[in-house]
């Protein structure tokens, strides 16, 4: 979800609704605003994009209130509906407040407050905690207090931004667990969940911590600690963010325009981090720290892809024991950390809350944890002991492309510099990698456009398939979970990725002429067995759709031939072609690319 709050001099309500448009991202099944004017609330809220926002806000006569609150939600309590959409006001309507995240005891509080003879509108633990804050208002001295007192009372993570009759021109906001960041300007001052939201105003940012309470005005801003509301020094940092680089410069939609950007996203994960004179790799970031006895990667989506590959180059070069886990699952169980494991959170956003759990948990039991992630500043990169960034930029269409490749990226440079610092990866393999990696970009950056063509090509003839198989196996069995998950993610076919050899132990069964095949078959040490599986598949009349190479040995319906790179490099170019299948796949069938029905990019809930 996104939050946005502002106090300034512009007039609230159009500034808000261009800074919710720049969090769209985040979450979009229903969008609203609130300001106060002559001690009331007003409240305007869709359900829907933030277009239907627009479209109430146009037929409303809007007031030039200068403070005010917005947000756009993600469903997670209570179904998509206006009534379910934020700002949600207490009973009396003197408090509008917004709320990222979940209440776990809110059953009880309701309960509480309806014997006190409070009224619901929703079904949402929301506005349940902003009938709490009212609750509070009534035995405290000021505003302030009664915040505070509420959110004492409450379980569970969350952000929230709100603003009162009480208190023309002030806005209050506090997080658990959930992102939020406060902006810095002159006569205004902002609270988001992310900073795109005000960047076009201001570049001074404030990173809220948990447990920190906001208030902000046009001519001030100040941070508490939730409980007792003692003041908290905060350091003013400056963004050199660029706002030009969050749009889709010319391209259809921001997911074509990220692809394509990938040959920029690994020379930019390796500037400074290959010392040319010694063709070296240098990693800075963790040079304090021992290459470790194990290594619990944690993640999830994509993010856990890309994991599940690096478990193959890590322990092949640098010999350390690799478990991957779904952060959801891994926050759960009593994982046996013992000392000399080292946990890696890796994350694109660097906000997903499973992950962040997962950091939590390592943190417990005292082992140093690498946060592998793409956003600076962000939560998962303020929790881990040393933080290696991506520098993928901002990645903005929901299903993540280029934050993958630059996590491979960085998952390959991470077993080099392992492999070389423990003297186990042969001299051989080390230097034609940190070679032949270097010139991956010029590689990847001319096939790009022909790839496209053919995936253009392949999506039109294979539009009306039920069901994918995305089939791989050693390294290229991750990168089959990854293209099913694309294909899945955005045009809504159904898909799975299988190692190859698993299909003879039951998914075959299901394989008919319109349950194609989609399979890596490129040219490593394990073709021969890749090509029996495919045999296997067109026995069945299953019909097959094969990443390869050149020259290679197979009969396949649609051979799809890539440039044959040295070793695990030629994921660098196998990747993109997944992705731009299920790309052009879904724009063909005319599917919201950049924001899939159900998904967020973000996912800052549990
Ligand atoms: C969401 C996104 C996915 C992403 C996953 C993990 O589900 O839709 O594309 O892979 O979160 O996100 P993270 O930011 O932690 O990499």
């Amino acid at each position: 979800c996104g939050i946005i709050g502002y106090a300034g001099h512009r007039p609230a309500v159009p500034l808000i609704v261009e800074g919710l448009r720049r969090l769209e991202y985040r979450g979009y099944d229903s969008a609203g605003v609130a300001t106060i004017q002559n001690k009331e609330v007003e409240l305007v809220r869709a359900e829907g994009k933030l277009a239907a926002l627009d479209e109430k806000l146009a037929q409303v006569n809007v007031t030039n209130s200068t403070f005010g609150v917005g947000h756009t939600r993600w469903a997670t309590h209570g179904i998509p509906v206006e009534r379910n959409a934020h700002p949600h006001l207490d009973f009396k309507k003197n408090i509008a407040m917004i709320h990222n995240g979940i209440i776990e005891n809110y059953q009880e509080i309701k309960t509480e407050l309806i014997a006190k003879g409070y009224e619901f509108r929703s079904d949402t633990d929301s506005e349940v905690l902003v009938n709490l804050i009212a609750e509070g208002r009534k035995h405290s001295e000021t505003m302030l207090d009664a915040i505070s007192w509420a959110l004492k009372q409450v379980d569970g993570a969350y952000a929230i931004a709100l603003v009162s009759v009480d208190e023309p021109g002030t806005v209050y906001a506090a997080r658990v667990a959930s992102p939020m960041v406060m902006g810095v300007g002159v006569g205004e001052n902002f609270v988001a969940s992310d900073i795109p939201a005000f960047l076009p105003y201001t570049r001074e940012v404030v990173f809220i911590e948990d447990g920190e309470l906001v208030k902000i005005t046009s001519s001030s801003w100040e941070v508490f600690r939730r409980d007792t509301l003692e003041p908290v020094e905060k350091e003013v940092r400056t963004i050199n963010w660029d706002v030009q680089a969050a749009q889709k410069g010319g391209h259809k939609h921001f997911m074509i325009k990220e692809i394509f950007e990938q040959p920029k996203v690994i020379s930019d994960c390796l500037a400074g981090r290959i010392d040319l004179e010694k063709g070296e790799v240098v990693l800075s970031e963790i040079a304090d720290l021992e290459p470790p006895e194990r290594l619990h990667i944690i993640a999830c989506g994509t993010s856990y892809h890309a994991g599940l590959w690096g478990k193959y180059l890590i322990e092949k070069w640098a010999e350390i024991p690799v478990e991957v886990e779904i952060a959801s699952e891994f926050r759960y169980r009593d994982p046996l950390l013992s000392k000399g494991g080292v946990a890696l959170a890796i994350s694109q956003s660097g906000e997903t809350a499973d992950t962040l759990a997962g950091i939590k948990l390592v943190k417990q039991k005292g082992l140093p944890i690498i946060g592998l992630c793409n956003v600076v500043g962000s939560s998962v990169a303020r929790e881990s002991s040393h933080v290696v960034y991506t520098q993928a930029g901002p990645e903005i269409s929901v299903a993540s492309t280029k934050a993958m490749c630059s996590q491979l990226t960085a998952l390959l440079l991470l077993a080099l510099y392992w492999g070389k610092k423990k003297g186990v990866i042969d001299v051989a393999t080390y230097s034609r990698a940190v070679m032949d990696l270097r010139n991956i970009p010029s590689i990847l950056e001319a096939e790009l456009p022909a790839m496209r063509d053919k995936a253009q090509e392949l999506s039109r003839e294979f539009s009306e398939a039920y069901s994918f198989f995305f089939l791989g196996r050693g390294m290229y069995f991750p990168l089959a979970l990854e293209g099913a998950l694309k294909l899945k993610e955005i045009s809504y076919i159904h898909a799975e990725g299988y190692a190859s050899g698993e299909m003879k132990h039951g998914p075959i069964a299901l394989i008919d002429p319109k349950f194609p095949t989609f399979a890596m078959a490129l040219n490593d040490e394990l073709f021969s067995k890749v090509k029996s599986n495919l045999v296997e598949v067109q026995a069945r009349g299953g019909e097959i759709i094969a990443l390869t190479n050149p020259g290679v040995d197979l009969e396949v319906e649609h051979r799809w031939n890539l440039p044959e790179v040295w070793g695990p490099l030629n994921t660098f170019i196998a990747l993109p072609a997944l992705q731009l299948f299920a790309y052009e796949t879904a724009d063909y069938l005319g599917k919201d690319v950049d924001q899939p029905r159900n998904l967020a990019k973000s996912v800052t809930v549990e």
